[in-house]
């Protein structure tokens, strides 16, 4: 996978994973790092998948509409990536926090569901539930905190299904804090100060 990796200062550090949206690439959140999560490592993935030229973390069959078989293949790509390179970095892949917007958001999700034990946390930027019909139990024992926030007039994303979406990942042992942003599907500062916030409060 493309990427850009960031060493921080401390080598037991935890690192921030950061996941773009479709079309964008490794170099549109860097610069939300810094206000993000100042002492982390940081690295951050290009999708591997192209839609129309559009970089994307999996298919999709339409607005909305997941191919899930590729949900599945691209997450099992991205988790392998990312131990490899962990294991040559020297960062430890548990300690991982997630975030991504938009699709990148839900490939963070798919983790979530495939990898439940994996990342440290995450910070789901307008998130949509990446698996429907997922067979086994995705039940973490870690109870890691995962931050969710939507934007109440988003026209992409379906505000019942967010709902039901962040019940599940509760259910599923995750602690879970949801926000709901008076905006579009766009990413504000209110986003960004509110993420912020909570990975200051939780790692
Ligand atoms: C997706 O994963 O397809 C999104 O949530 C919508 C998008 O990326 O445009």
């Amino acid at each position: 996978m493309q990427y850009i990796y960031q060493p921080a200062a401390n080598n037991d550090a935890y690192t921030l994973l950061l996941l773009h949206g479709t079309g964008g690439d490794e170099k549109d959140l860097l610069p939300l790092a810094p206000v993000l999560a100042k002492d982390f490592h940081v690295l951050s993935l290009r999708g591997n998948v192209s839609e129309h030229g559009m970089p994307r973390f999996f298919r999709r069959l339409g607005m909305g509409i997941f191919d899930e078989e590729d949900v599945h293949f691209r997450t099992h790509e991205m988790v392998h990536f990312i131990r490899q390179l962990a294991a040559e970095k020297g960062f430890d892949s548990n300690k991982t926090v997630a975030a991504g917007y938009s699709n990148g958001a839900n490939i963070a999700g798919a983790v979530l569901m495939l990898y439940p034990e994996l990342l440290a946390g995450a910070v789901l930027f307008r998130p949509m539930q990446p698996l429907q019909g997922i067979e086994d139990p995705f039940d973490t024992s870690r109870q890691q905190p995962v931050f969710m926030s939507s934007g109440t007039q988003d026209g992409t994303v379906n505000a019942a299904d967010t709902e039901a979406y962040a019940t599940l990942l509760s259910a599923s042992g995750f602690r879970v804090s949801a926000h709901h942003i008076n905006t579009g599907h766009n990413l504000t500062q209110q986003d960004i100060d509110l993420a912020a916030s909570w990975i200051k409060e939780n790692f």
